[in-house]
């Protein structure tokens, strides 16, 4: 994994993932980021740039011209290398599998020789530390780019995980739910994504803050809401991935091929995530 270090950061740090072609969430993020007053430097956007929705060249025209750190996701990835598809790691036949059939060409076609050469070359890992504590920020795991860690995945695959790097916290966007959770004195947190909603009935998308205060590091997820119905419009005109386009109002993903049980059976509830807060440690 190319890991790229951005040294140490004592204000706060937005980050998001998953913007995903949604031009209209990644505006709303980045008026977000703005109105916190949080700069382009202290911002990250753990990948998957483009994916489900309608305007990829867009989305990563303006994620570039923002100045915000960006990692590199199984998309950018995919697309950089001239993939035929999308390396999401969807079983073949399955819903996913079958929906990516249609998007994935979209994007390999929209995008820009330029914007894929930018993917290329972005980083597959960064890492910080804040207040003592280092965190690393991934697209899927340690040990490769799509793969799926959710809530409910077992502590022992999070810590086999976690083995792979030396870092008190690790970030990972990629499985499209926001999470946090303590395993012994390291941190797993998903810090969501903004270009598709949460599968609970709702249509925003979510955005991590990690606030360092007073030798602790607070970290709240606050959902993101912005104009779904003109994301929705944008995708409606091209008549091409409809279960999506319908999930940005529904809130309700086209499909769940990829869920583990227990998020399957959260699907329609209204998602609310409890802060964590992140005590100092003496790395020395
Ligand atoms: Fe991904």
């Amino acid at each position: 994994m190319t890991l790229l270090n951005l040294g140490s950061f004592e204000d706060q740090l937005l980050i998001f993932g998953g913007s995903y072609g949604n031009l209209q969430a990644t505006q709303a993020l980045l008026q977000v980021s703005e109105k916190l007053g949080i700069p382009a430097s202290h911002v990250i956007c753990n990948g998957d740039c483009v994916a489900y929705c309608a305007q990829p060249e867009e989305t990563v025209e303006l994620i570039r011209s923002s100045g915000i750190k960006v990692l590199m996701g199984n998309c950018e990835q995919s697309l950089a290398n001239g993939r035929e598809d999308c390396g999401c790691g969807f079983e073949t036949g399955s819903s996913c599998s079958v929906l990516a059939e249609d998007w994935y060409p979209y994007c390999a076609e929209q995008l820009s020789l330029d914007a894929k050469r930018w993917m290329g070359g972005l980083p597959e890992g960064l890492c910080f530390d804040i207040e003592g504590r280092r965190f690393q920020v991934v697209h899927g795991g340690l040990s490769a780019i799509n793969r799926f860690i959710f809530a409910s995945t077992s502590t022992e695959e999070k810590q086999m995980e976690m083995v792979l790097s030396d870092a008190d916290v690790i970030i990972g966007g990629h499985a499209g739910l926001p999470f946090g959770e303590r395993l012994g004195e390291r941190y797993w947190l998903n810090s969501g994504v903004i270009g598709m909603p949460a599968n609970d009935g709702t249509r925003d998308g979510w955005y991590l803050l990690l606030m360092p205060n007073e030798g602790k590091v607070h970290c709240e997820w606050h959902r993101l809401s912005y104009d779904a119905r003109a994301a929705q419009s944008a995708m409606r005109k091209l008549d091409r991935f409809n279960g999506y386009a319908e999930s940005l109002l529904s809130g309700i993903w086209p499909s769940m091929d990829i869920l583990p049980d227990i998020e399957r059976n959260q699907r329609g509830r209204r998602l609310t995530l409890e802060s964590i807060t992140i005590p100092i440690v003496n790395r020395a």
